[in-house]
């Protein structure tokens, strides 16, 4: 489902012409398949955000290959990528990313007008995802008039809106309290057992490593599959 091969990437830092190199991600290569939770673990600074930026083509690899769902994905170019990301990822990030001066259902809605989808059909799929994440009754409210979990889980529908087969999260719970990580965990869960979503998850909190599948460790910018399962 997700295959990365080989990949390392360096950022250039400073003025033109006198930039200093920085590598951060050395001879990356991991399988995600279909269906699986994988985890990546890492403490700040590891190259986590990186690894999954390159992973949602937010940045070039300077060397490697990715694959996802057999297309070549790090071929293309920032439309085809606009297009892909559209048809098979959602993403959850620990800021939770709302617009805020939309309401949850709009929040949701926004991807299906997008796509060009007629309102009633918007409304109804809409509803439909924000009963399923439990928040119905809010959906009226600015993301400024709900709680942190609240707001987590209306980016949840907002990724699940098109049904993606596969769903991306930086640090999803690392603006949550520690209940609040609980119950979004189950959920997750409950999502990839229901509906066989494939998730990535990127971390630096061991809770959130441990319904992984599979665990990887990122140090130093080179990986390590499994570490965790010793220490836990
Ligand atoms: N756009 C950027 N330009 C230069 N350096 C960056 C950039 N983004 C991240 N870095 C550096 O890459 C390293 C890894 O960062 P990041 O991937 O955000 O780590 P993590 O998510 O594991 O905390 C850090 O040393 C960071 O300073
Ligand atoms: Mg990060």
């Amino acid at each position: 489902m997700i295959e990365v091969k080989k990949l390392s990437h360096q950022f250039a830092i400073g003025k033109k012409g006198k930039e200093t190199i920085v590598p951060v991600l050395h001879d990356i290569s991991l399988t995600v398949q279909k269906g699986e939770i994988v985890t990546i673990v890492g403490r700040s600074g590891s190259g986590k955000s990186t690894l999954l930026n390159l992973i949602s083509g937010y940045l070039k690899p300077t060397s490697g290959e990715i694959f996802i769902d057999s297309e070549k994905v790090s071929d293309l170019n920032e439309s085809e990528w606009a297009n892909f990301r559209m048809n098979h990822l959602g993403f959850i990030f620990q800021s939770f990313q709302l617009i805020p001066s939309m309401t949850a259902f709009e929040n949701v809605e926004l991807a299906l007008t997008l796509k060009g989808e007629k309102e009633a059909e918007r409304k109804r799929k809409t509803e439909q995802i924000l009963l399923k994440v439990g928040i119905q009754d809010f959906m009226d409210h600015y993301p400024s008039e709900l709680s942190g979990g609240q707001q987590q889980r209306v980016s949840i529908a907002r990724a699940l809106i098109l049904n993606p087969p596969i769903i991306l999260a930086d640090e999803p719970t690392g603006s949550l309290d520690s209940e609040t990580e609980n119950e979004l965990l189950d959920f997750i869960q409950q999502l990839n057992r229901d509906l066989d979503i494939t998730f990535l998850i990127i971390t630096h909190d061991e809770k959130v490593a441990r319904i992984g599948d599979r665990v990887i460790e990122l140090a130093d910018g080179a990986m390590n599959e499994g570490a965790l399962h010793h220490e836990v």
